[in-house]
């Protein structure tokens, strides 16, 4: 079966790491490979994104909006999209943190839901991360890895 790519930001702290890591233990825990890809790191290419069975995305609240990799994250689907590539409808569960603001989450699911089948509900997380939201990104794990069964 297709793998889940968890797809994530963080820079300040590792909170956003800390819930993509317990995100893919979710999935892990069904069955489903998964691959964490920080996007501080690298770009995620139109091969593996093809590839894939369903995405997970984090990021942190910054200024309101999006981390500017997640970004440009959503700005390369949209080019392969308008490129002519099969890249919209893949199952996609999304989690971020935030310092007190998380008004993040407005334009997160905006973009999301442009290109992706929206599974389960989004988890926030207020810094610092906590055990709850771990265990929120684990059941969301699970359901994501049981929408590609
Ligand atoms: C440049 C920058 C902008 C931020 N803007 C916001 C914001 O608008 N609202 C908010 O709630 N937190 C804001 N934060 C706090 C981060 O969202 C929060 O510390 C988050 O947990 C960091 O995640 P990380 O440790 O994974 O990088 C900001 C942090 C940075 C570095």
């Amino acid at each position: 079966m297709a793998k889940v790519l968890v797809i994530y930001h963080s820079q300040q702290f590792g909170d956003t790491k800390s819930l993509a890591k317990a995100l893919a233990e979710g999935v892990r825990d069904a069955g489903v490979e998964a691959e964490i890809i920080s996007t501080n790191e690298r770009c995620i290419t139109l091969d593996e994104f093809l590839a894939a069975g369903g995405v997970a995305l984090g990021t942190p609240d910054y200024f309101s909006y999006l981390a500017g990799t997640i970004k440009t994250f959503f700005d390369d689907i949209y080019l392969w999209d308008k490129s002519g590539e099969s890249v919209k409808g893949k199952p996609a569960a999304l989690f971020f943190s935030h310092g007190g603001g998380g008004r993040v989450r407005e334009p997160f699911e905006y973009l999301a839901d442009k290109f992706f089948d929206h599974v389960g509900e989004t988890v926030e997380s207020r810094r610092p991360t906590g055990d709850e939201a771990k265990q929120k990104c684990r059941a969301l794990g699970k359901e994501l890895a049981r929408k590609l069964k």
